[in-house]
């Protein structure tokens, strides 16, 4: 009985926080092979200059083809989604899927008609995501909040050495606006990193709002893309992670990647 090779999944971050895509495109299938690449070595990407940050991703990206020749590859990060996927598609052959800023679905479902788009400083402020909210709000007021520190503070979190309260506060309270007789009710957490602290928001918001992942709605359209492809129902070879910096992650943040399944 001939075995079918399944198909290898690329995935790439700056760090931890596209486990949170990993962790929906593994659940809707879980049969494929996968390599994680965490470009550690270039973190942060959020506060990096476009030009800086398109050719680093294109060099790691191209590199990380190379060594695994996936069949798909996830940018399983909205600044580099947003700065460089274009990029990306123009420079290699391979079906890319890109997380970009879930503004339509937010603005579609705010029955307030008032968001904020939580990211890197970087992809609140590309014109990518600009441009999505001219063509996708629909007369939502959109408040864009950019963050420096909220990806180090997921980081830490999944290491196990968390934040405090109001470090976390600081971050997501520009999110919450009471005005014009509309009150924030939908955050888009458009790093995907954020999602890595859903709970602490929850618990310490000035009022609930629906934190909006967009890594499910990834994961389907990876399923749609690899959908004529064969698989076995189960992994046939365990996950891969690899940090650019050739780091071995410490204890704690090992315990917390075994979690994912590494
Ligand atoms: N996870 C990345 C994103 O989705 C950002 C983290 C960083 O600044 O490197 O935008």
């Amino acid at each position: 009985m001939s075995e079918t090779k399944p198909p290898t999944i690329l995935l790439l971050d700056s760090g931890v926080g596209g486990l949170t895509v990993f962790r929906e495109v593994k659940a809707a299938l879980p049969g494929a092979d996968y390599i994680y690449i965490a470009d550690d070595a270039g973190f942060p990407y959020g506060d990096k200059p476009e030009d800086v940050l398109i050719a680093r991703i294109v060099d790691v990206v191209g590199a990380a083809i190379a060594a695994h020749t996936p069949d798909l590859v996830v940018i399983a990060c909205n600044t580099a989604s947003t700065v460089a996927l274009a990029r990306l598609r123009g420079t290699f052959s391979v079906p890319f899927v890109g997380t970009v800023p879930a503004i339509k679905p937010a603005c579609a479902q705010s029955k307030a008609r008032r968001i904020a788009v939580l990211g890197t400083k970087a992809t609140v402020s590309l014109e990518y995501t600009h441009a999505l909210i001219r063509e996708f709000s629909a007369g939502c007021a959109v408040d864009l909040v950019g963050s420096s520190h909220l990806a180090a503070y997921a980081e830490a979190e999944l290491a196990d050495t968390p934040v405090t309260d109001d470090a976390i506060l600081a971050a997501i309270a520009p999110c919450f606006v009471d005005a014009g007789g509309r009150r924030t009710d939908t955050v888009v957490l458009a790093c995907t990193h954020y999602p890595l602290l859903t709970s602490r928001y929850r618990k310490i918001a000035p009022w609930p709002a629906d934190w909006l992942d967009p890594a499910p709605a990834i994961a389907r359209r990876v399923v749609d893309l690899l959908r004529n492809r064969d698989m076995p129902e189960t992994a046939t070879t365990p996950p891969r992670m690899i940090f650019t910096s050739g780091r071995t992650p410490p204890p704690r943040l090992a315990a917390a990647l075994h979690g994912f399944g590494f």
